[in-house]
Parts: structure tokens; C-alpha cells; sequence
């Protein structure tokens, strides 16, 4: 048996970024236009009026105060409200793909390791650009790695779950080292026309890279156990898929194509789902709060956090021992928690322990406890 380890991350943080103020201004554009296009039906009851949204809600219900995208002229246009991705050609390298591939370029580099090093690719995110072929086999080919890729999706949970699947093949011996990847371009799956939930998602990519932890040429994260966990709900759904044309009104302009959630329901089932996961493995391994050194949650709303947090610990944490990038990045799905462990992880000393969490649609929970080494 091998002992696998976190050798490098990597994040991809697309250029544009899109504050509550610009987002608010646009959307409550839309709704002006909205409301004047279908003042008749609205007067007779057939449709409601839509609400504005405001700056004040979103960070009070969130904590988000930004978010990057890949393209913000499409959402930010009352005509259009999504982004506008130009058709990339099949001899192209996909979007994921190259988002994917920036960010593994990172990882690589932190680990002072190649391409030739690696065996295998995992892309796990909540979404995948086309059916097939995996978007991970091109990331393979682009990078120019041997061996074998493939795609895996459980939605904001993809990170870690394709940690585990990456981390039990490295101490198998089956693989000696790994990329996961998280490409999340969640402007293209979110309902910006949808005050509930039009400022949670953003854009980004993120790589880890799992290796033999003899293998390392630095500092590393030695990963001590996973677990994952699922336990099926419609709170969060997308029903969006290629089953779509061949439904009647299948292509037709409908709110269950992009995400859909009951926020209240996901609020009050996943928090004790999540604590009470990170509890047991915890338990598990004989790590006790105090043990813990770090938290790096997965990134959807602040209040949530702050909630597992303090039930984790039995203490409000500090904010250097829970670090939230979500105020920053908005919910980025797979990549948050991920985002997080890549920008602070690097002063925790030899020997600190601390846990990786994500959690979200499925529902679904993996969580990563990992020991600094060196
Ligand atoms: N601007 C102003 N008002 C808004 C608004 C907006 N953008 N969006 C909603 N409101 C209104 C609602 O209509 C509602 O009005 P009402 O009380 O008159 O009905 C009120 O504000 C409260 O809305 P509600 O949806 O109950 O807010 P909330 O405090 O529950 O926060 C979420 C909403 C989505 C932020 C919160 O439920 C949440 O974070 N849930 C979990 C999200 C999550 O982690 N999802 C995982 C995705 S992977």
C-alpha cells in the first residue's frame, strides 16, 4: 500500500468579474423591460410582475460580494441574460478544457512535476460542455499524459469525490499519481432572470494533483483518510439533458433547463447532513476538534459555513481557520472548497492536520482529511 498526498493545486480565475452592483443594476433592467413586454398579462393575473433585486439582500443572504465569469456582456445585457460563448470548432480545444488545462499547469508547476509524471486525469465537475468524448481524454491529450481520463459528476461535491477515487488508486498501487480537475462554468447552467438565485454562482477551474506521497519533491498535504457520502433529493435539480428534444415543449425556453433549488429545504437539510458527516469521520480517524488546524468548506453561502463551522469545532472559528472565498468567487460548485485549500494551505506547519469539504446537489458530501508534511 502507498501513501497517497496532495502534491499541487492549481486555480484558473477567469478575467471579468461582475460586482452585486453591476448585477443588480442589469437584472433590475431586465425586470423593467420584463414588466413593459407583458404589462396585459400581468394586469389580468396570467403572470406575476418581477421583483427587483438588491445589493442588500445578496450579501445579507450569501455573503457574496463578486463573482467572476467567462463572459459578463451576455448577462449583463437586459436583452440577452447569459453569457454569449462564441462555438468553439471540434479541432479546438473545448472551453473545460482549456480552463481545466490552465489550472493543472499550476498544480504541476507547485509540484515541480510533468506531465510524464502522471498517469491518470479525472475531470469532476457539475457539468460536463458535450456528452463525449470526456472532456477529460482531451485534457489528457493536451497535456500530452499516457495512461487513462475520464469524467466523473456529483456536482458540487465532484472535487472531492474524485479525490477519494484518485487517492484509493494511488494506495492501491493501480496509478502512481493523479490531476483532478474541476473546470465550473456555472454562468452558462445559473438563471440570471431568477432573483432567488441570480448572484450565487461564478466561473473558475481547479486542479489537484495526488501522488505517491514518496514521490513528493516538496512540501505535501498527506491525504489520511476520505469519505463520501449521497442521499437523494430534488432540492437542487437541473433537468436539463439529451433526452430534452425528444420531449414534448423538450427545447422550449423552460426554467428547469438551468439550476433549480428549494434554498430554504437545502439550508435545513444539508447543514446537519454535512455536520454530522465530518463528525462521524472525525470520529473515525481519532481527530478531535482540537487536532483540527484548518476547514476549507465547500463555498455556497456564507451563514452555512459559519454554521458548520462552529458545530465542527464547538466554537466560532476563526476566520483564518475557516477561510471563506466566497465573497470573492461566489459559489463556484465543485472548485470552491478546493479554491480555498489552494490559497491557504500553504502556512499550516509540519504535522497540522485539517479537513476538505464539499457538499451540495444529490445530495452529496465527501469530505478529505489531510497532514501537512515538511
Ligand atoms: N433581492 C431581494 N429580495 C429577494 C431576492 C433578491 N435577489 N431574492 C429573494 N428575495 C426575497 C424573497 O422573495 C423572499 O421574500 P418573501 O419573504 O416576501 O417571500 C425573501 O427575499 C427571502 O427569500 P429566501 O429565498 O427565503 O431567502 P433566504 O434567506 O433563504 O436566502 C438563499 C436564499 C438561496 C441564499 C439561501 O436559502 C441559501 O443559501 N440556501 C442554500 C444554498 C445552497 O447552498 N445551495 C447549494 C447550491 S450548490
Amino acid at each position: 500500500m502507498h501513501i497517497p498526498a496532495i502534491t499541487g493545486t492549481g486555480v484558473f480565475t477567469p478575467q471579468n468579474v461582475i460586482t452585486n452592483a453591476e448585477l443588480v443594476a442589469a437584472f433590475n433592467a431586465y425586470v423593467d423591460l420584463h414588466n413593459a413586454e407583458n404589462a396585459e398579462q400581468i394586469a389580468t393575473g396570467e403572470i406575476a410582475a418581477k421583483e427587483y433585486s438588491s445589493e442588500e439582500f445578496i450579501v445579507k443572504a450569501s455573503g457574496i460580494n463578486q463573482r467572476y465569469v467567462i463572459d459578463k456582456e451576455g448577462v449583463l445585457d437586459p436583452t440577452v441574460m447569459h453569457p454569449l460563448l462564441h462555438q468553439r470548432q471540434d479541432d479546438e480545444p473545448s472551453l473545460m478544457a482549456e480552463m481545466g488545462l490552465d489550472a493543472a499547469r499550476k498544480a504541476l508547476n507547485m509540484a515541480g512535476k510533468s506531465a510524464s509524471d502522471v498517469d491518470l486525469v479525472i475531470c469532476a465537475a457539475s457539468n460536463m460542455e458535450r456528452a463525449y468524448p470526456a472532456v477529460a481524454i482531451e485534457i489528457q491529450q493536451l497535456l500530452g499524459i499516457r495512461g487513462f481520463a475520464f469524467d466523473m459528476n456529483v456536482a458540487c461535491s465532484s472535487a472531492t469525490f474524485g479525490i477519494q477515487a484518485a487517492a484509493d488508486m494511488v494506495k492501491s498501487g493501480s496509478i502512481s499519481s493523479a490531476l483532478v480537475i474541476n473546470p465550473e462554468i456555472c454562468s452558462a447552467h445559473l438563471e440570471w432572470r431568477d432573483r432567488d438565485c441570480h448572484f450565487i454562482f461564478g466561473d473558475v477551474a481547479t486542479a489537484t494533483l495526488i501522488e505517491r506521497a514518496e514521490d513528493a519533491r516538496g512540501p505535501y498535504f498527506e491525504i489520511k483518510s476520505t469519505r463520501c457520502a449521497t442521499d437523494f433529493s430534488n432540492n437542487i435539480r437541473n433537468n436539463n439533458g439529451y433526452l430534452r428534444r425528444s420531449r414534448p415543449a423538450g427545447m422550449a425556453d423552460r426554467r428547469d433547463m438551468q439550476f433549480m433549488q428549494n434554498g430554504r429545504k437545502v439550508f435545513k437539510e444539508v447543514l446537519p447532513m454535512v455536520s454530522d458527516h465530518i463528525a462521524a469521520h472525525m470520529q473515525e480517524d481519532g481527530v478531535g476538534a482540537d487536532d483540527l488546524k484548518r476547514l476549507w468548506l465547500h463555498q455556497a453561502n456564507k451563514t452555512m459555513n459559519d454554521f458548520i463551522g462552529r458545530k465542527v469545532l464547538g466554537r466560532t472559528p476563526a476566520p483564518s481557520e475557516q477561510p471563506n472565498i466566497l465573497q470573492d468567487y461566489a459559489n463556484t460548485s465543485s472548485a470552491g472548497s478546493i479554491i480555498a485549500f489552494s490559497k491557504y494551505s500553504s502556512d499550516l506547519e509540519d504535522g497540522d492536520k485539517g479537513l476538505i469539504c464539499s457538499f451540495g446537489a444529490g445530495y452529496s458530501v465527501g469530505s478529505v482529511l489531510v497532514e501537512k508534511h515538511g
